[in-house]
């Protein structure tokens, strides 16, 4: 199992979000098993204008690790 821990800007309460990333594409958005997908297929609300094909940057997401971000 994977693990997404989903933190909102909103100020809404965290999610943590456990998949197996074998069973990609969860849904239609996205590159199979991209966070876009997994993120949309557990209810998480990320725009993505061009549905995730990487011209427009709506879905945009910073990732971190430990205390430290690695990258957007
Ligand atoms: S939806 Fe992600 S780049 Fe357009």
């Amino acid at each position: 199992m994977a693990r997404i821990r989903v933190l909102f800007e909103s100020g809404e309460p965290e999610r943590v979000i456990e998949f197996d990333p074998r069973k990609a594409p969860f849904q239609h958005d996205g590159r199979p098993g991209s966070i876009l997908d997994v993120l949309l297929a557990h209810g998480v609300p990320l725009e993505h204008a061009c549905g995730g094909n990487c011209a427009c940057t709506t879905c945009q997401t910073c990732f971190c690790v430990g205390p430290r971000t690695i990258g957007t």
